[in-house]
This record gives structure tokens, sequence and C-alpha cells, in this order.
């Protein structure tokens, strides 16, 4: 495979809520590539969640009618995930993404679906069309380097507080 990618996936199935799992797994899966860390695979994970969920949920109306594509695909140290439904799609977008928003109080929904993409990914861009369907493109950024040398200051910074509590005695 030539192309402007390291690595690319898609996939496609039904708008059960049974399918959100399956999603999220299999995108942190083709994730696990780049090496990131739990906490790094678990905000993907739940980014991922909360845009299959809305599509199952809203897209659709809990339907169970209807398709979800996911496609992630892999750049260096990035990740990018499209998440896309041909549903109802999304009258005002900016009130949509606002925290604590929802139309659906009466399911308990929270409203923060957006705002949790938005504070675990990168990127999170919103394209709607009503009748036509909604596209959630998000990016993650793995930062293995800067991990790896946080660690290495921190254990240096360890052992100089030992050896400091050792010259005390
Ligand atoms: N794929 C979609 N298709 C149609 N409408 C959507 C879609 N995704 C989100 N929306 C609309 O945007 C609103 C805000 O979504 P968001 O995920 O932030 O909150 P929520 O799904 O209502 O609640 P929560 O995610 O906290 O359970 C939704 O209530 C819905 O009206
Ligand atoms: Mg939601």
């Amino acid at each position: 495979m030539k192309g402007l990618y390291d690595n690319e996936m898609k996939l496609e199935f039904a708008c059960k809520s049974n399918n959100e799992a399956f999603a999220r797994i299999s995108v942190a899966a083709f994730a696990s590539q780049l090496d990131p860390t739990i906490e790094e695979l678990a905000d993907i994970k739940t980014a991922v969640s909360e845009a299959v969920t809305n599509c199952i949920i809203h897209a659709y109306d809990g339907l169970e009618e209807g398709t979800v594509k996911v496609e992630a695909k892999l750049k260096d140290n990035t990740i990018y995930i499209e998440i896309a439904d041909t549903g109802k799609g999304i009258e005002n977008i900016e009130i949509a993404k606002k925290p604590l928003y929802t139309s659906k109080p009466n399911l308990e929904r929270s409203g923060m679906g957006f705002t949790i993409m938005e504070s675990f990914m990168d990127e999170v861009i919103v394209e709607s069309i009503v009748h036509l369907g909604t596209k959630v493109t998000m990016k993650k950024s793995i930062k293995k380097e800067q991990t790896i040398q946080k660690k290495q200051e921190e254990i240096v910074e360890q052992n100089s507080e030992k050896e400091g509590e050792f010259y005390d005695i």
C-alpha cells in the first residue's frame, strides 16, 4: 500500500448498541501500533465510544436502522479517526457542541459527549448536513518521547531526593 498514511483501516457496521464496544475495541487495537500509554489509549477509546454512541442514539433515533462508518489512519505518531453516519444530521453544530446541551434530556443524556471528545483528543471537527448525516473527525498525537523523557526525569529526581536523605543522616 503506497499512500499518504503509514496504515489505514475501515469498518462499517449496523447502528446497534452492541457495536459500540466493537468499534471502541477495534480502533484501540489499531491505535496500539503507535505504542500509546494506557491513558492515551483510554482517551481514544472514550472519544470513539462517545462518537459512535451519538450515531446510534441520535442519528437514527435508536431505530437500529442505518450504518456507522469508522475509518482510522496512522501517520508518524498521530492517529486520525473519522466516524460517520447517514442519519438525520445536526441543525446547529455550535449549539450541539456546547457542554451540557442535549436534545434528549429525557433519555438521561448529560450533553457532554462532544466536550469529552474535545478534551481527550487534540482536535475534533464536526461536519453535518440535515437529513444527510454527520461526520466527526478526530486527531491525537501519541507523545511517546515526551512521556519517556518525563519518566526519566522523575526517576533522576527521586534518586537525587534519596541521596539527599542519605547525606542528612
Ligand atoms: N451523529 C449525530 N446525529 C445527530 N445528532 C447528533 C449526533 N451527534 C450529536 N448529535 C446532537 O448533538 C447533541 C450533543 O451531543 P453530545 O454527545 O455532546 O451529548 P448527548 O449525546 O446528548 O449526551 P451524552 O453524550 O452526554 O450522553 C445531541 O444531544 C444531539 O442532539
Ligand atoms: Mg453523546
